[in-house]
């Protein structure tokens, strides 16, 4: 909304020239003669003369023309804050033009376009959709405009981002679950230990976390931190390490690494805590929400059956 001040100056420029446009072409016209004549007007210009002759007709109506278009344009698409007398359908009601409900307008007749091939494969289950290389199609789409940013063009991910294609789940990788996920979003939880453990508590840990997964460690570290994980770590990860599905703890046995498994990067973990969220997509779609969760679930579970 423009203040009374600014509504006013965009109203005093637009229509005063407008009508400073039609003064001038009245005014200049006044003193011509009606008629074509061979007289000049006396100005010459290198040998060259300007005949002293009316403007053409048909140039002088198109000025007009232009004119009368301005206030046309001004009455149909309003001006300012004022808005003018066209309308667009937004939400089934007829509201007037603005370039945001023009927009949102032309959105809902695309989604309603869509909406039946949309409520089609909401109604396969996504063990079958993932054979429908038309729903893959759309589904890839779905995922390349809204998911590509954070998951990469090919979902393998990146730090902090988890890859989706390599059958290791934080929350679980069955058709349910993947809907859950992008539906309602996630948020991971890793406390920051730093201020339990202490400088050498958070490396004793961090070598602890790499021997379960076989990678090189100090031995006399992870001895020392072993018993502190089954204190402060099991509720989470799972006495073995495993990980839950129910806190999204990942697995910290089998070396696929969320944010990084060298000794820095598990150190880092440790000492600040983690806290990685997925968007909730249920809530940031606005029409066919569950239909379009349900399409992209379906391309994401095709990603690791393969
Ligand atoms: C703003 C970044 C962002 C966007 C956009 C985003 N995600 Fe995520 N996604 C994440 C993060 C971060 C996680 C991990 C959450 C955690 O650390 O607990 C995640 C987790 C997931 C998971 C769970 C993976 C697992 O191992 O259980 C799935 C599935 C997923 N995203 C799919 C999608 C899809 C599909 C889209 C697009 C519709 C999408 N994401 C868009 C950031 C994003
Ligand atoms: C309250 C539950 C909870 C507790 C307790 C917890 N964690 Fe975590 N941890 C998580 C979650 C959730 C994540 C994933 C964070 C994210 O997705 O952003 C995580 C992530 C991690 C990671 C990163 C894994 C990767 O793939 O990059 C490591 C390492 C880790 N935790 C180790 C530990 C250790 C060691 C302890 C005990 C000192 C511990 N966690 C205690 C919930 C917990």
């Amino acid at each position: 909304m423009l203040s009374t001040f600014w509504q006013v100056w965009v109203a005093v420029i637009v229509i005063g020239s407008i009508i400073g446009c039609g003064v001038l072409i009245q005014y200049t016209s006044r003193g011509q003669r009606k008629e074509e004549t061979d007289q000049t007007t006396g100005h010459e210009y290198d040998g060259i003369q300007e005949l002293d002759n009316p403007l053409p007709r048909w140039w002088v109506m198109m000025f007009w023309a232009t004119i009368a278009f301005g206030f046309g344009y001004i009455g149909v698409y309003g001006l300012g804050n004022w808005n003018g007398l066209l309308t667009v359908e937004v939400d089934g009601e007829q509201v007037t033009w603005t370039s945001e409900n023009q927009w949102k307008a032309e959105v809902q007749a695309f989604e309603k376009d869509v909406a039946p091939l949309f409520n089609k494969y909401a109604a396969t289950p996504i063990p079958e959709l993932v054979k429908n290389a038309e729903a893959m199609e759309t589904g890839k789409r779905l995922f390349m405009s809204n998911c590509t940013i954070c998951h990469q063009t090919d979902a393998t991910g990146t730090k902090g981002f988890p890859n989706l294609t390599d059958n290791d789940w934080l929350y679980g990788g069955s058709p349910e679950q993947i809907v859950q996920t992008i539906t309602h979003g996630r948020q991971g939880a890793m406390p920051a230990w730093g201020p339990v453990l202490g400088e050498q508590g958070v490396a004793d840990m961090t070598a602890y976390v790499r021997s379960l997964s076989g990678l090189k460690h100090d031995e006399a570290g992870a001895e020392r931190a072993a018993p502190q994980y089954q204190q402060l770590c099991m509720a989470c990860h799972g006495a073995d390490g495993s990980g839950s599905i129910y806190v999204g703890a990942p697995n910290l046995t089998d070396d696929v690494w969320l944010y990084g498994g060298s000794s820095k990067d598990i150190a880092f973990t440790l000492k600040n805590g983690r806290n990685g969220k997925m968007p909730a997509f249920g809530e940031i779609w606005d029409t066919n929400s569950a239909q379009k969760v349900h399409v992209v679930s379906a391309y994401i579970y095709s990603l690791s059956q393969k």
